[in-house]
């Protein structure tokens, strides 16, 4: 989390500072704040709790000039979200300032070993101490920046990325990571820093992403060299971004994450473009192709997520066991890392990931890299860290996504796990053709239905309306819906803060039933399928509760129709792609819900797009 930005060149740093932190404001917004070094040398820092905006609005007319700075917007993990411990943080004597994304470990210990030396510190920040410390060793050691921030990095445990100034050397630029992403952004004679892409595509396309325990030198006449934190020079490796600014703004939408809701079909669209033809009968993962004979042997699946990623892996399970007939075992990236599992050479760890930065994610990887099986990514973000250091893997090309809210990254994840099961249910032989085929038909033709299900956008809205004063909900569904309801739940939840529950609908009866009244809305998928009647019988025991019921259905359905207080329809399909379809209603009923109860949808509190820190 947090977001953090840099520039060096001949323009003024202040606008293109505060542009990149609003793109970045999505990685945190407890706080922002940007240090300036100015003509006469001094570093002029301004910092605010609160969003980008509030920080602007505090400058107001005050000097922003100065061609070199660093900016940093806030997911706050060490200390109150307030101004003083809003980066940017600065050495005792003010002459070195850092913004700092990440997280200082073994900060205790090193403060208190600063502490004996004389400095004195004014946040609660983990950050603050690794200013001191590169301060520290310059001081004693008279070396220039980048050695000293080269030598502090040596003692430092954790999780870094971070951009340095100094009044001492005001050419310079220095910036490093490990474990937290930072991208290089080169202009003529000028050099832009961020967490993403995001703030950089509208001035360069040439990027270098630095890897882990790699120090940027930037020099405002002399270029960039990287060097690694064992002082080995190193080749930057300069990369075309293929992301385009109209991807980055809103559109005409009120919020990012409508704009986001309707670019489904367009978004599924491109994650099968080029991948499947449903007329010649075949599908093609060419980021996998290399690895689809391991995959097909493995022993084991095993996908590893968060959040709303791992809500896509449990559909990947049902997908994958039904399809190729492998054995799936989904984990929360955060609990495998920790429960030392037992990993073989012949299981295929896939990670899902929208940001393919989730600090959690690529851990459960590193080690599952340790144990030497063989790594998968399924990631949204080009060039991001999980999709480097995977063995293979396939884009979802949902394109940016900027509400916090995950919505298009989850229904391309489904496609591309689809896709993946049908591509190893072939070579495997465990899918007859003609399912195969039906399957085909099915995919291609979901950006159409989408399109058609956007079209009751107004319905489903006029329903959020009769709940939007809930306190509670719960939201049902079985088999591959069941992942469905969960995620139902989480979106509720996450931007329109009602407390919420997923459950397999038939798990209703040993428990939360006993929650069921008048006052509860109960959401439920009860599209046609083999569970159909199943699910009809667990509505009747909600309505017999006089719970609220309001169901997915398939258009047509009467049955459900008959007994639910509102039903939303989905278009005719085949079961497989249920997941997906009825993904939408949901989405949309929690927009419009936290629309109505004046959320911040695309910033919900407390949240943060790209959790960098476990
Ligand atoms: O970038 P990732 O997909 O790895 O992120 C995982 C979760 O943090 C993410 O899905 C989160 O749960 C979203 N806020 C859900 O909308």
């Amino acid at each position: 989390m947090c977001g953090i930005v840099g520039y060096i060149g001949d323009k003024r740093a202040y606008p293109i500072l505060i542009k990149g932190l609003s793109r970045l404001e999505y990685r945190g917004y407890d706080s922002a704040g940007i240090a300036l070094l100015q003509e006469d040398n001094a570093i002029k820092i301004y910092k605010r709790q609160g969003k980008v905006l509030d920080l602007t609005e505090f400058i107001g007319d005050a000097s922003t000039e100065g061609t070199v700075g660093i900016g940093h917007t806030r997911w706050a993990t060490h200390g109150l979200p307030n101004d003083v411990n809003a980066h940017p943080h600065s050495s005792g004597d003010g002459s070195i300032t850092l913004v700092h994304n990440g997280i200082i470990e073994n900060y205790d210990v090193l403060k208190k070993e600063l502490i004996k030396r004389g400095h004195v510190f004014k946040s609660e920040t983990d950050t603050e101490v690794l200013v001191h410390l590169i301060e520290d060793i310059k001081e004693k050691s008279g070396v220039a920046l980048e050695e000293a921030v080269r030598i502090a990095l040596n003692e430092v445990h954790g999780a870094y990325a971070i951009v340095v100034l100094s009044t001492d050397e005001p050419d310079k630029i220095i910036a490093a990571k490990k474990s937290s992403p930072l991208v290089i952004g080169i202009g003529e004679d000028e050099y832009y820093l961020a967490s993403d892409a995001t703030p950089i595509v509208e001035y360069t396309k040439n990027v270098v992403y630095l890897e882990d325990e790699q120090i940027a030198i930037i020099h405002r006449k002399n270029g960039m060299r990287i060097i690694s934190l064992r002082n080995k020079e190193v080749s930057p490796y300069v990369q075309e971004l293929e992301m385009q600014l109209e991807e980055l703004e809103k559109g005409g939408y009120e919020h990012f994450m409508l704009k986001e809701i309707y670019e489904q079909p367009r978004a599924i669209h491109d994650s099968f473009r080029g991948r499947l033809n449903s007329k010649e009968g075949w599908v093609s993962l060419g980021g996998i192709k290399d690895y689809e004979e391991q995959i097909a042997n493995a022993n084991r699946i095993i996908i590893i997520a968060c959040g709303t990623s791992w809500h896509a892996a449990l559909v990947g399970e049902y997908y994958f066991e039904d399809l190729a007939r492998i054995p799936v075992e989904v984990e929360y990236a955060s609990e495998f890392r920790y429960r030392n599992p037992i990993i073989r050479k012949d299981d295929v760890v896939i990670a899902i990931s929208q940001s393919g930065e989730t600090a959690d994610t690529l851990a459960a990887l590193k080690m599952a890299r340790e144990q030497g099986a063989t790594l998968l990514g399924i990631v949204n973000v080009v060039g991001s860290t999980i999709s480097r250091v995977t063995d293979a893997g396939s884009y979802t090309h949902a394109g940016p996504e900027i509400g916090v809210a995950s919505t298009k990254a989850f229904t391309t994840q489904l496609t591309l796990l689809a896709l993946m099961a049908l591509a190893i249910g072939k070579r495997r032989r465990t899918i007859t053709d003609k399912k195969f085929q039906v399957y085909l038909n099915e995919l291609e033709a979901l950006p159409g239905k989408i399109e058609k299900l956007l079209e009751s956008d107004d319905y489903i809205k006029s329903v959020a309306a009769e709940y939007k004063d809930a306190q509670n909900a719960l939201y049902l569904g079985r088999g591959s819906s069941f992942p469905i309801a969960l995620e139902g739940a989480l979106k509720l939840k996450e931007i329109s803060y009602i407390h919420a529950e997923g459950y397999p609908a038939a798990e209703m009866k040993h428990g939360p039933i006993a929650l069921i009244d008048e006052n509860m809305p109960v959401f439920v998928i009860a599209t046609q399928g083999h569970n159909y009647e199943k699910v009809v019988s667990n509505i009747q025991e909600v309505k017999a509760r006089k719970g609220k019921l309001i169901a997915i259905v398939t258009k047509g359905d009467t049955a459900v129709r008959d007994i639910a207080d509102h039903v939303i329809e989905i278009p005719t399909c085949d079961e497989f792609v249920v997941p997906i379809l009825a993904t939408i209603p949901f989405q949309l009923i929690s927009y419009h819900i936290a629309v109505m109860r004046e959320c911040n949808v695309d910033q919900p509190r407390n949240l943060a797009k790209s959790v960098t820190v476990e």
